[in-house]
C-alpha cells in the first residue's frame, strides 16, 4: 500500500488531483483507516506494533502529500507567471489624442513669425463699441463704406466686431503718441450667407506699425517676408491699388501662385497671382482722431484672413470644413504640429 500510494502521490500533476488522493488514502473511508479497522481482529500483543506501523504509514503519506502539494503549487505559480508575462519591449498602442486645428496652426505660425520681427500680439473683446469698429476707422455713420461690412449689432452702440481693425483703433488711442508694432489676431463676424468661401464668422490677423517715416516700402518688405515664410522662398508679391476708408493709399496684395509658381493654373484662375490681403498707409485722419500728429508719425496696417491663408497653404476648397468638426478633416493636420 505504501508503495502504490507514494507512486500515486508523486505522479499527481495537479493540486486538485492531490485532494482526491488525500481522500482515497487518508479519508474517513480511506485505505489507512481501513488498516486501522483491521486492528481489532489482531491478538492483543500484536496490536501496539501494528498500530505504530499504520501510524507511521499515515504520517509518511501526509508528509508526501504535503511535499507534493508544495512543489505543485510552486510549479503552478511559475506557470502562471510565465503565461501572464508582459513583454515590455512590444511596441505600444497609441491612445488617440486630439490635434491642433489648422486655423490655430496658421495663427501660431503667423504669430511666431511676427514676434520674431519684434511685434507684440494684442487681443481684444469680440463685442466692441461702434466707435472703435467704425468711427475711428474713418467710417462715420452715414458713410457708404459701412455697407462693405454687413454687421451684427447688439444694441445701437455695440456690435460683434466686423474686423480686427477694432482692436487696432483702441491700441492707437492707448499708445498715442508713441511708436507701435503690433499684430491683432481674432474672430470677426459679418452678416453673410455661408458658402464655400464665405462664413458669418471667420478669423483675421491685422498688423499695425506706427513710427517716423514708416512707408509703403516697409510694408512691402514685411509682406514679402510673410509671403515667403508662409508659401515658399521663391514667392513674389505685388501691390494693386484699392480702397479702405482707414488707409491712404490702400492696396490689395497678391502673391505668386504657389501651385504653378506664377505660370497660370486653375488655382490662380490662370493669372499666376493670388490675392492674400488688404493693406495700406494709415489714413492721416485716423491718426489724428487717435491723438497722433500725422506730420510726425506715419504707419502701415494690413489685414489677413487666417482661413484664406490656411486654405491656400493646405489646399482646402471649402471654408466650412474649418467649422464642421469632422474628425477625418482634423486628423489631416496631426502631422503639421
Ligand atoms: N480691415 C480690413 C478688412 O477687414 C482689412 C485691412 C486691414 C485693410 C488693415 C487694410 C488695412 O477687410
Amino acid at each position: 500500500l505504501q508503495q502504490t500510494a507514494l507512486k500515486d502521490i508523486t505522479s499527481a500533476d495537479r493540486t486538485s488531483s492531490l485532494n482526491d488522493l488525500r481522500v482515497k488514502y487518508l479519508g474517513k473511508k480511506g485505505a489507512v483507516q481501513g488498516l486501522m479497522k483491521n486492528m481489532k481482529n489482531l491478538p492483543a500483543d500484536e496490536k501496539p506494533a501494528y498500530g505504530q506501523k499504520v501510524n507511521k504509514l499515515k504520517q509518511e503519506l501526509q508528509k508526501a502529500l504535503e511535499e507534493r502539494k508544495e512543489s505543485l503549487e510552486a510549479a503552478e505559480l511559475e506557470g502562471k507567471i510565465t503565461s501572464e508575462e508582459i513583454d515590455v519591449t512590444l511596441p505600444g498602442r497609441r491612445p488617440s489624442a486630439g490635434s491642433l486645428h489648422p486655423l490655430t496652426l496658421v495663427q501660431q505660425e503667423l504669430e511666431d513669425l511676427f514676434v520674431g520681427l519684434g511685434y507684440q500680439v494684442i487681443e481684444g473683446p469680440e463685442v466692441v463699441e461702434d466707435l472703435y469698429c467704425f468711427e475711428r476707422a474713418n467710417i462715420p455713420r452715414d458713410h457708404p463704406a459701412r455697407d462693405m461690412q454687413d454687421s451684427l449689432y447688439i444694441d445701437p452702440e455695440h456690435l460683434l466686431r466686423t474686423h480686427t481693425t477694432a482692436i487696432q483703433m483702441k491700441v492707437l488711442e492707448e499708445q498715442a503718441p508713441n511708436d507701435i508694432k503690433v499684430i491683432c489676431p481674432g474672430k470677426v463676424y459679418r452678416r453673410d450667407d455661408d458658402d464655400a468661401t464665405h462664413s458669418h464668422q471667420f478669423t483675421q490677423m491685422e498688423g499695425l506699425v506706427i513710427g517716423e517715416h514708416i512707408t509703403l516700402a516697409d510694408l512691402k518688405g514685411t509682406l514679402e517676408f510673410l509671403a515667403r515664410k508662409m508659401f515658399g522662398q521663391d514667392r513674389e508679391i505685388r501691390f494693386r491699388p484699392s480702397y479702405f476708408p482707414f488707409t491712404e493709399p490702400s492696396v490689395e496684395v497678391d502673391v505668386t501662385c504657389h501651385v504653378c509658381g506664377g505660370k497660370g493654373c486653375p488655382t490662380c484662375k490662370q493669372t499666376g497671382w493670388i490675392e492674400i490681403l488688404g493693406a495700406g498707409e494709415v489714413h492721416p485722419h485716423v491718426l489724428e482722431m487717435a491723438g497722433y500728429d500725422p506730420k510726425k508719425a506715419q504707419g502701415f496696417a494690413f489685414g489677413v484672413g487666417i482661413e484664406r491663408v490656411a486654405m491656400l497653404k493646405y489646399g482646402i476648397d471649402d471654408i466650412r470644413h474649418f467649422y464642421t468638426n469632422d474628425r477625418r478633416f482634423a486628423k489631416l493636420f496631426e502631422r503639421f504640429e
